[in-house]
């Protein structure tokens, strides 16, 4: 183990945000029984936020942000993980109020850690991350609630981000109708070739009808807002809405039709703290039948020490597709 390593500094002083790689040591890093020595992490919109002043993601000073990494057991105070294990961690309180995978070791709570699956990379777990595995979460509960192959249209919302690229390309995976809507004029071709049947414009106007036609089986939504109104009334007799995120607004209106004349379900997705037994049963699921053929043509990698570009155009919604770390690139 080396003396010193590097790692991703988010610091505070004066209202002041400061961001710097940085060395550090293994007794700087916080207590766990898991010591893991980060291979991948990759950049989430929610990571890049942590790196700007009143973001409200860090919860105390100095941080390294980072909620996704993977990597391999260096030292292990638990029966349960050994040294030389690969493993994986996603969410909790990693890279907010617990040191994040944007650093060269890590230390986390054993309760954190999935193992690798089977027939799953390293740097494939990272092409997820949190946005893929987020993903793979709400087909699981779609599906619960009565989502399968032989049912209609499913609609993905944003589906040039990081968890509605990964949607689109999971449900074709496993056989599903996908609808993309997007709001980049030049995404078509891109989004079709990773397994959209149909690219629509983003839905962005709502009104005050209580319902609609019947046009989509199931939405996955990681946009919110006021529009999430219109996905309601135009899901089809017992359709299910996944809401994921708020990149529109955090804030919707409904009639109450929609319910109780079609069965419309909204369902709440948090990949943060799902219980263990369901995580890994997804991150399974992201090794088998969700994986996607095309899966490695959404990475770019990008060296640990060119971090800060690649949160800039996080910030200014430059990227596309997944930004993984390499940490030995
Ligand atoms: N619930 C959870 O556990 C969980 C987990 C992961 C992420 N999230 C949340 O999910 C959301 C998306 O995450 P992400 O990682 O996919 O983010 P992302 O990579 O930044 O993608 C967001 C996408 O939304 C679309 N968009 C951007 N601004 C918009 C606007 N004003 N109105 C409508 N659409 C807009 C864009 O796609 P198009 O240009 O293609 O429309 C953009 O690529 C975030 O709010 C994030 O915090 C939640």
């Amino acid at each position: 183990m080396t003396e010193t390593f590097k790692a991703f500094v988010v610091d505070e002083q004066d209202g002041k945000v400061t961001n710097q790689i940085k060395n550090l040591t293994i007794d700087d890093l916080p207590e766990g029984e898991v010591l893991i020595k980060v291979k991948y992490s990759g950049i989430n919109y929610k990571d890049a936020l942590a790196t700007v002043a009143n973001s409200k993601i860090v919860q105390s000073y100095p941080m390294i942000p980072g909620i996704d990494l993977a990597g391999v057991v260096e030292k292990s105070d638990t029966p349960a993980f050994n040294p030389g294990d690969e493993v994986i961690v996603t969410g909790y309180d990693l890279g907010t109020s617990r040191f994040g995978g944007f650093s060269e070791y890590a230390r986390v709570k054993e309760e954190q850690i999935v193992q690798l699956p089977k027939d799953l990379t390293l740097e494939e777990s990272m092409i997820y991350g949190t946005a893929g595995y987020t993903a793979g979460l709400a087909i699981e509960k779609l599906e619960h609630n009565g989502l399968s192959v032989e049912n209609k249209e499913v609609l993905v919302r944003g589906a040039t981000g990081g968890v509605g690229t990964l949607s689109v390309m999971m449900l074709n995976a496993i056989g599903y109708k996908v609808i993309a809507s997007t709001g980049k004029d030049n995404a078509e071709a891109q989004l079709k070739a990773l397994g959209a049947r149909e690219v629509i414009s983003r839905i962005t106007k709502t009104d005050d009808k209580p319902l609609g036609s019947r046009k989509w089986q199931a939405v996955i939504d990681p946009i919110g807002g006021d529009t999430l109104s219109q996905l309601i009334k135009h899901l089809d007799y017992d359709g299910s809405v996944a809401v994921i995120g708020m990149t529109g607004g955090n804030h919707f209106d409904s009639s109450i039709f929609p319910f109780i004349l079609r069965g419309a379900n909204i369902i709440g997705i948090d990949s943060v703290y799902t219980e263990m037994k369901v995580r890994k049963h997804i991150w399974r699921r992201l090794a088998r039948d969700l994986k996607p053929a095309q899966l490695h043509d959404i990475k770019q990698t990008i060296k640990f020490d060119d971090i800060e570009t690649h949160i800039n155009n996080v910030l200014e919604h430059k990227n596309s597709g997944r930004i993984i770390i390499d940490f030995e690139a």
